[in-house]
């Protein structure tokens, strides 16, 4: 019997990406080894050096980045540790995997890009980040183009909701659950995507051997006030969503207006168009958060 194909997923413990993509490969026959804080601080001194013995002990033919500082308020005042996470470890992953027979995985975000534009963004479309966060993410991007790596994919993403760790829209519906009203912006709009729908997707991107940048979202575009909307209206809970302009609702990190990523590279390569944004929605909500919120299911 041949030997499966081992990836490591950084942030496969408790990520919620990592999680996901940690699951995807291995019911895809990978073995997959699930790589968390306890095993490796990735902002300790010693962090690279222990990274490159795990690397050399597993010798995995996959590493698959889901680590990141994702706080987008808290990295204003933590641009440090923002940094290392952001930046330092995709710079380390690129070192460690140019001498190895290594492909890596690493993915980016939505918010690389300033906003202003009114059509959605092309892998090629210049950057231009507005939050601590944004700037590095971007400069992880640039670490790794820097390593001139064989086998590298840089996956930029957005939005995202899954099981296994709070987001947004898990978020929303414990609100609306305690609440007749909320308040949602309505002036940012984005790809709102499922973690489980990206995870397939990389899986596919991986074992085509694609390399490069990719944007990959579920299709269409919401504002948060439409994402917020969609998941109250599919969970059958009786909760107002009342819309609000960023300005009402200040946060420390400034957010761009309009990210939608635009996947048409991932289409022209792959023949993969990711399904719209509220059909996986309702697959999470039903799936995974159906049973505690009895929906439908009381008889
Ligand atoms: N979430 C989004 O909406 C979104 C949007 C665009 C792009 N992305 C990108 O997608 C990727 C995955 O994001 P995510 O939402 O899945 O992130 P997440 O849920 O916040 O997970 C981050 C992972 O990194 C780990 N981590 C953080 N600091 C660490 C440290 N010092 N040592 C070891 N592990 C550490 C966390 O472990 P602990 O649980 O122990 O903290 C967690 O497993 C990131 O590259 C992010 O930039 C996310």
């Amino acid at each position: 019997m041949a030997a499966k194909r081992k990836a490591l997923v950084l942030g496969g413990v408790s990520g919620l990406l990592g999680q996901s993509a940690a699951d995807i490969f291995q019911d895809a026959g990978w073995e997959v080894v699930r790589i968390g804080r306890r095993d490796i601080d990735f902002s300790a001194k010693d962090a690279s050096y222990r990274l490159e013995g795990l690397v050399d002990s597993e010798e995995p033919e996959l590493i698959l980045n889901a680590v990141a500082y994702t706080k987008v308020d808290a990295a204003e005042e933590d641009a440090d540790l923002a940094g290392v996470l952001n930046r330092a470890l995709p710079a380390t992953l690129g070192r460690i995997v140019k001498t190895r027979p290594c492909a890596l995985v690493h993915y980016s975000t939505d918010f690389v890009f300033n906003g202003k534009k009114k059509s959605p963004y092309d892998v090629d479309d210049k950057p231009g980040p507005l939050n601590v966060y944004g700037k590095s993410k971007l400069a992880g991007e640039e670490a790794l183009r820097a390593c001139d790596l064989e086998k590298c994919l840089i996956i930029r993403t957005a939005w995202l909701f899954g099981p296994g760790r709070g987001n947004f829209v898990l978020t929303i519906l414990n609100l609306a659950k305690k609440n007749k009203k909320i308040n949602v912006i309505f002036d940012q709009t984005g790809s709102p995507t499922y973690t489980l729908d990206l995870a397939a997707h990389t899986l596919k991107l991986v074992e085509a051997e694609e390399y490069g940048v990719f944007h990959l979202v579920n299709s269409g575009q919401a504002s948060w006030c439409d994402l917020a909307d969609e998941s109250i209206r599919l969970s059958q809970i009786e909760c107002l969503v009342n819309p609000v302009r960023s300005q009402e609702y200040p946060q420390k990190a400034l957010r761009p207006a309009y990210t939608v990523l635009d996947c048409a590279r991932l289409f022209r390569v792959t023949g993969i168009k990711p399904r719209p944004w509220p059909q996986a929605l309702r697959d999470y909500i039903y799936t995974y958060l159906a049973p505690e919120m009895h929906l439908g299911n009381e008889g």
